[in-house]
């Protein structure tokens, strides 16, 4: 089933200047690009975004981080897009992820880890709009 999902390239990923090779991974799987900007995120579009952890003990931490420097925010196309997409990223915590991964080859630790993907279809269609 094609599908659209988003991910943003962390500030930690722009940091680092892996933004093109981010991009490639996608791109290599067979994915399409069909939405990039580059985006200072607010706290207003953060609250609205991360609603879902604004309670947890890191929602500060997170949004600052996520303010620190623009981020690159891409919509990606294609086949099972999604499952795709959580595939090459890897789990949320680089330890935990598997060489090949965007989150182990270029990520530190959870609060540092390069990209933030759609966690499912109903999280994909909130973020596109
Ligand atoms: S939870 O509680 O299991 O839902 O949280 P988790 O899935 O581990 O992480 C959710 C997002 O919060 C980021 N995160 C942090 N940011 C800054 N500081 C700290 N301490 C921190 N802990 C977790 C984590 O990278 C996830 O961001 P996204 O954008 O969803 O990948």
């Amino acid at each position: 089933m094609t599908e659209r999902t988003v991910v943003l390239i962390k500030p930690d990923g722009f940091t680092k200047k892996v933004v093109g090779q981010v991009i490639d991974r996608f791109e290599r799987a067979g994915l399409s690009l069909v939405g990039l900007k580059m985006v200072q995120l607010t706290q207003e579009i953060l609250d609205i975004w991360y609603a879902h952890h604004k309670d947890k003990p890191f929602f500060p931490d997170l949004c600052k981080q996520m303010m620190s420097t623009p981020v690159v925010a891409i919509v990606l196309e294609g086949d099972n897009a999604i499952q795709k997409v959580f595939d090459i990223c890897g789990p949320t915590d680089p330890a935990e992820a598997l060489p090949g991964t965007i989150r182990h080859d270029f990520g530190v630790d959870k609060p540092h880890n390069v990209v933030h993907r759609s966690d499912n279809a109903e999280a994909a269609a909130k973020e596109i709009c």
